[in-house]
């Protein structure tokens, strides 16, 4: 509810997109993928979407509808981009390797799965 009254407020500021990042870092530990943070967002979308219909004339609800979704699909890539750095991060302090290391590992193994994968596929 915090998180929608500031949105709508428009006083979006750098707390607000900080805020945002710390929202993908702790729902890794609280088990929340990005994948449920996405419905819900679309779903946030929706509601809101219906709101601005009953609110508004029908170009006003637009307008008004397509400035909620645009920042909101930031909101939702900040937050999944969080999310992956965030574990990745973790990663590299978890295993204590460097950020290269780690990539130079990740890209043997994707090139293994990438060519299984097109193994299947012929
Ligand atoms: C619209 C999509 C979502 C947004 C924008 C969002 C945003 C946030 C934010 C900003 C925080 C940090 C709150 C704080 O400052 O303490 C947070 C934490 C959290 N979110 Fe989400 N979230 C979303 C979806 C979900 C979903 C789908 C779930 C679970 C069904 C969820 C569960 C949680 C939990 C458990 C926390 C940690 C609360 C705590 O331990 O303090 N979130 N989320």
């Amino acid at each position: 509810m915090q998180w929608y009254i500031l949105l709508t407020s428009g006083l979006i500021d750098d707390d607000f997109w900080q805020w945002q990042w710390y929202a993908g870092l702790i729902h890794i530990p609280r088990g929340i993928r990005n994948a449920y943070m996405m419905g819900m967002m679309s779903r946030v979308q929706q509601l809101f979407g219906q709101h601005c219909l009953r609110t508004f004339d029908a170009d006003q609800a637009l307008v008004v509808y397509n400035a909620f979704k645009r920042v909101t699909d930031v909101v939702s890539g900040l937050i999944a981009e969080s999310y992956f750095q965030s574990y990745i991060e973790a990663v590299e302090r978890a295993t204590a390797q460097t950020k290269e290391s780690l990539d130079r590992r990740v890209d043997i193994a994707i090139a293994e799965m990438v060519a299984k994968a097109q193994g299947v596929r012929l």
